[in-house]
């Protein structure tokens, strides 16, 4: 088992990754006060057994799946839950599933009598890699996503790549969205893509690369946890890619990726980025939208898409649309561009 110590400013969590974060870390975990699980009703369907084993003796909310459902009334519905259960301060909250689960139960967990123990067990990539790392909690409001929510660290994350092994293809390939979002960030795992392109769809690949990720992003999160520096250039690629995932019905991931790419073609369009090194990391996004590939999602909306990165939390209140974005390897950079403008790049790129 690989352990990772995130030391941010709020507190201090341990990463476990490995089969054993689970079979050591979590009956450890379970033991002395009442437990209150989040799942979703994908997750608790295939592993009944897994919840038997280790929750037997929890309460255990089941959250419809689907990131619709990460909104105020479920929210609601679970710290009503966790007051019905009797639980206290004491008690800790485990978020047992993907990003969803993940975010809504941290932040049900961040607000329960001023923050209860959270501890996060992530089953989809996605969260392996990225969002069950770092402590951002929330729910999506008016369209907008994640805009009610918190910073609050989880104490533990247990990461077993046991669980990826139920993924459907999409569902991983939503993790590749967070993984080359890394490779854009960091040398080590740009190399480490760009001599495995043979291995996109090998999911043993795509797991090995989690600690690395994990790691990137604890350095990060440790230098600036409230994301008024370093943490914002976690959001390559999130601008557009949130703006197109609430316009087309994509996936986090796939809108991620699709947001990477043309938020990349801007960059290098503005000068910004290096040409060179550009077609590089647009190779490699090209080559992971390629992993499970699905009918061409449908861009007539748009414009709408835009209009969603105008009301994007990342934006300052000049008008302009601010994106995180690749410059050179291992580097990025901000850039900002008038909202005409990036409609127009936008509407070209999308292509
Ligand atoms: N997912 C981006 C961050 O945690 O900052």
């Amino acid at each position: 088992m690989q352990t990772i110590t995130l030391k941010a400013p709020s507190m201090e969590s341990q990463i476990h990754i490995g089969t054993e974060a689970i079979t050591a870390r979590l009956p450890v975990l379970t033991a002395g006060q009442k437990n209150f699980v989040v799942t979703d009703s994908n997750v608790r369907a295939l592993y009944s057994a897994w919840f038997e084993k280790y929750f037997s003796d929890a309460r255990i909310f089941v959250l419809p799946a689907g990131e619709e459902n990460k909104n105020f009334s479920e929210l609601q519905a679970i710290l009503n839950e966790m007051a019905r259960a009797g639980m206290h301060r004491t008690s800790r909250v485990f978020a047992v599933g993907g990003g969803v689960v993940g975010d809504i139960a941290g932040l049900a967990a961040a607000l329960f009598m001023r923050g209860v123990s959270c501890v996060q067990i992530p089953t989809s990539l996605l969260a392996q890699v990225d969002s069950s790392v770092g402590g951002k909690t929330a729910v999506d409001l008016g369209g907008v996503k994640n805009v009610v929510g918190a910073f609050y660290q989880p104490c533990e994350v247990l990461v077993s790549s046991e669980f990826l092994k139920t993924l459907p293809p999409r569902e991983i390939k939503c993790g590749l969205g967070e993984i080359v979002k890394y490779a854009a960030l960091n040398a080590e795992i740009f190399d480490e893509l760009e001599r495995n392109t043979g291995k996109f769809d090998d999911l043993d690949f795509w797991a090995s690369l989690t600690g690395l990720c994990i790691r990137h992003k604890a350095r990060v999160v440790e230098a600036d946890e409230k994301e008024n520096g370093e943490r914002k250039s976690l959001n390559v690629g999130h601008t557009t890619g949130h703006a197109i995932e609430l316009a087309s019905g994509l996936s986090h991931g796939e809108g991620v990726l699709f947001g990477m790419r043309i938020e990349t073609k801007i960059a290098i369009e503005q000068g910004v980025c290096n040409r060179v090194y550009g077609e590089r990391l647009l190779a490699l996004i090209d080559k992971a939208l390629a992993v499970a590939p699905q009918s061409v999602p449908d861009f007539s909306q748009i414009g709408e898409a835009a209009e969603n990165a105008r009301a994007d939390k990342k934006n300052a209140d000049d008008g302009k649309i601010r994106m995180a974005v690749a410059k050179d390897k291992g580097a990025w950079t901000m850039l900002d561009l008038p909202f005409a403008e990036y409609k127009n790049c936008l509407i070209k790129y999308v292509k």
